[in-house]
């Protein structure tokens, strides 16, 4: 999705910047590039392996039991590491299973594929067990669906987080106290709004980093929108993985932690929220 070698480049910035978390998947095809980025940052001495939290995550097509170990497997070969710090099921709903990554129909519809959750997750369980990735977690599970894991007979581990679009303007305030309750952290995805791409970000819902309540609270602080956006979300216990490709907001982006918001701003942020979300996932 990026040009080549762009991803790797902006890994290696982003460890020499002090990020630790690395949010990827075999979706982005850039796992090769994140792989050798982090191996190359090991090789210089720079950061240990077990300093890196590297996240997979488990695709559509792949939901049927037996196919989860071959696909961490798969992805751990991309990556050349021998183990993911944490693997998830991307969505909670399948694809038919084969090498198309969106399978459609001659009408272009989505082929879906009728699978069991509970046994995904239990194929999930295995690969912690094998020892290919050191926790489990899912994404984009609302809280029914989290339910199901929850109550699964014969649970062995809890989703340990479940990675949902979060931000001032989709703050997610049921699903957070839900999964607080369960001791499941919520990672944040497109923190920052999204790039509004309109291929699959919903535009009609005004850019984020616009808002004038976060930029008047930026100004006191000397702080940008971006750097409010994503304080917000920290200090509210939200896991954010922003993404920039570009080295000065990538610096930008980690330069949170020398600031914190009143319990007024936070307030004031927390009453933005809209309700809707920019990444509708209509499939
Ligand atoms: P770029 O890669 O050019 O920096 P999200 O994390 O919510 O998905 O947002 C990603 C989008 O926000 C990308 O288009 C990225 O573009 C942009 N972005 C990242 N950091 C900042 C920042 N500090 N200020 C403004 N835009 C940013």
């Amino acid at each position: 999705q990026t040009p080549k070698g762009t991803c790797l480049e902006s890994v290696k910035i982003a460890i020499d910047t002090g990020y630790r978390h690395i949010d990827g998947a075999f979706v982005y095809f850039n796992e090769h590039e994140v792989g050798q980025a982090i191996r190359e940052k090991i090789a210089e001495g720079k950061i240990k392996r077990e300093d890196i939290f590297y996240c997979g995550k488990l695709w559509n097509t792949c939901h049927p039991p037996e196919l989860v170990r071959p696909t961490l497997e798969k992805t751990l070969k991309i990556l050349q590491l021998d183990y993911v710090d944490l693997y998830i099921i991307e969505l909670p709903m399948a694809f038919k299973p084969g090498d198309a990554i969106y399978p459609k129909d001659e009408n272009g519809k989505f082929i879906y594929h009728e699978t069991d959750l509970c046994a995904t997750w239990e194929a999930m369980e295995a690969c912690k067990d094998a020892g290919l990735a050191k926790s489990i977690g899912v994404s984009n599970f609302n809280r029914r669906q989290l339910e199901m894991i929850l109550n699964k007979p014969g649970l062995k581990y809890k989703p340990v987080s479940n990675q949902v679009e979060c931000h001032p303007y989709f703050t997610q305030p049921k699903l957070l106290e839900f999964c607080r309750q369960h001791d499941i952290v919520i990672v944040g995805y497109s923190p920052l709004g999204t790039s509004r791409d309109e291929s699959w970000v919903n535009v009609s819902s005004p850019p984020l980093l616009n808002d004038p309540v976060l930029n008047a609270i930026g100004k006191k602080y000397n702080k940008t929108a971006a750097q409010v956006a994503l304080r917000f979300s920290i200090q509210r216990g939200v896991v954010v993985i922003p993404k920039s490709f570009n080295p000065q907001r990538i610096r930008e982006n980690f330069q949170i932690f020398d600031f914190s918001l009143t319990e007024k701003e936070m307030k004031e942020i927390e009453a933005l929220n809209k309700n809707v979300r920019y990444v509708e996932l209509l499939m």
